[in-house]
């Protein structure tokens, strides 16, 4: 196997992953970052509504307000601060980067005021489009940019993380590093109805638990309230689309959002999207209805939204849309501090595959192409202020690997068990049928599904053993929410404990 040696390796290439990379080459370090699409794959370039940033010093208290609410007491306080301080001035950089931004600012859900900055409807591939370039230009000897490639395992020593091995096109790779930062996103794959991309199957909250760090909050996933399902596929239709007054009827016509929430359409996501799931059991269907906003206006405001949807042979500007709940994001992760540190010392992450904290039980519509430039920035800091000289590899750790021709058959269980609304009866005889078969092979397919499958039976345990609801956790049986936010923090070991952990007491004093 081919050996190389780098100061931080990033594993991943989308907001987070490719932020991370510009970070830790501005101050000089000798940077790896692997992904396993092309630079601009990953759920980045899928976004569509915005970035949300506070819009001057002025806004941070709101935005931290807002973001606090839809997290649902679960939240921790200082990645909130943290968040709402530093994302302005990032998102400055991306405008410098050649992110052109609209001067026109729009509201999404749970946000008190229009705060979101966006590109039309295609912001993700914006940003997506300017890191990848600025990613290109540095290219170096200081930084290797390996694109299609996959990390394997991860290598300890010590009880730190020195490594990893790496599938490359050229083949494996084993390369040593002083750190590693995975920035792989979420697995809304372990769904079958999904708005994340192909590649969202959860490998660096495999790659961590394998490494003996621990996870939090996988039961929190978020359904984004506005999908289009067509043969199974999930076409999403931006929240931003109800933030220029897009209104919600039922099969009769009528506009429902009043009996859930004052704030009607722009409530949080969970809110809205348990309210669509219980007026569609109820009378046969849900409509996002735009037409009131006039033909012109909705296809140059939303022309990503009104192809994607042309191609279904509806017409966004002139059609009631018909719309539906679909998994959209995973809160829980691996867990880090505000720094982006995880609990094994020289592995850090950033972004989707992060619980750093800021999203609570729900996150805040747009805050997580933000996330990912604060928290992956952070991290990319955190990890170069502790970076030796790499140390000597040990051997890589083991990857579950399973056939991949079974997860259809595990999606399914996880999408009837723990879907908008659980139950314990639910979950238990999900936990008592989820086996898979192991592959015969280490291919790219057998170790995602192997990462699925593990967070998979994670989740399962998480939610079962969370007996309230709260925000992207619904039991029907335990509806309410408990009288103290704490999270479920997984730790490895054997049969990974579970252990409820309150939410920091910190103060966020933003104003006296
Ligand atoms: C959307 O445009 O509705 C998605 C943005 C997000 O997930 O925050």
């Amino acid at each position: 196997m081919n050996r190389v040696e780098t100061e931080l390796l990033v594993v991943g290439g989308g907001v987070a992953g490719a932020y991370a990379a510009l970070t830790a080459r501005s101050y000089g370090a000798d940077v790896i970052l692997a992904c396993k699409t092309p630079l601009t794959g990953g759920s980045t370039r899928w976004a569509q509504g915005g970035i949300a940033a506070p819009l001057a010093p002025g806004d941070e208290d709101a935005h931290a307000q807002d973001t606090l609410k839809a997290g649902r007491g679960l939240c921790e306080p200082d990645a909130v601060h943290a968040f709402v301080r530093d994302a302005r001035s990032h998102v400055e950089t991306l405008r410098d980067l050649g992110v052109a931004f609209s001067p026109h600012v729009t509201l999404e859900g749970g946000h008190s005021r229009a705060r979101i900055r966006h590109t039309g409807d295609a912001t993700g591939h914006a940003i997506s489009a300017a890191l990848s370039g600025a990613l290109q230009a540095a290219r170096s000897p200081a930084l290797t940019l390996l694109e299609g490639a996959f990390v394997r395992n991860l290598r300890v020593a010590g009880g730190a993380v020195v490594g990893a091995d790496v599938l490359t096109r050229n083949g494996p790779v084993q390369v040593r590093a002083g750190a590693v930062l995975l920035a792989t996103g979420g697995f809304g794959q372990l769904y079958p109805v999904t708005t994340a991309p192909p590649e969202g199957t959860g490998d660096g909250l495999g790659l961590a638990w394998q490494a003996g760090a621990a996870l939090r909050d996988l039961e929190f996933v978020q359904f984004h309230p506005t999908a289009v399902v067509h043969d199974g596929t999930a076409h999403l239709v931006t929240e931003a689309a109800r933030g220029e007054g897009g209104q919600l009827l039922n099969a009769r016509g009528e506009r429902f959002m009043q009996r859930y929430d004052p704030a009607l359409e722009l409530a949080p996501r969970d809110v809205v999207a348990r309210a669509i799931a219980a007026e569609i059991a109820a009378t046969g269907r849900v409509d996002l209805d735009l037409r009131h906003l006039g033909a012109t206006f909705v296809r140059q405001r939303f022309p990503t939204v009104t192809a994607s949807l042309a191609r279904l042979g509806l017409d966004l500007g002139r059609d009631l849309i018909p719309v539906q709940p679909a998994v959209h994001y995973t809160m829980g992760g691996v867990q880090t501090d505000v720094q982006g540190r995880t609990t094994v010392p020289g592995l850090y992450a950033a972004g989707e595959v992060a619980s750093s904290g800021l999203h609570g039980a729900n996150r805040l519509a747009s805050n997580s192409l933000s996330e990912g430039l604060v928290f992956g920035a952070r991290a990319a800091r955190a990890a170069l202020s502790v970076l030796k000289v790499p140390p000597a590899c040990t051997d890589g750790l083991p990857a579950p690997v399973t056939d991949p021709a079974a997860l259809p058959a595990l999606r399914a269980v996880v999408a009837q068990a723990a879907g908008l609304q659980r139950n314990a009866a639910g979950l238990r005889a999900a936990l008592a049928a989820w086996a898979w078969p192991a592959a015969t092979t280490g291919c790219r397919a057998a170790l995602e599904a192997g990462h699925l499958a593990v967070i998979g039976e994670l989740l399962l345990r998480s939610a079962l053993a969370r007996e309230e609801s709260r925000g992207g956790h619904h039991r029907t049986e335990h509806a309410w929410e408990g009288a103290v936010a704490a999270h479920s923090v997984l730790v490895p070991g054997v049969g990974g404990r579970i252990q409820s952990v309150p939410v920091s007491p910190a103060v966020l004093g933003f104003t006296a």
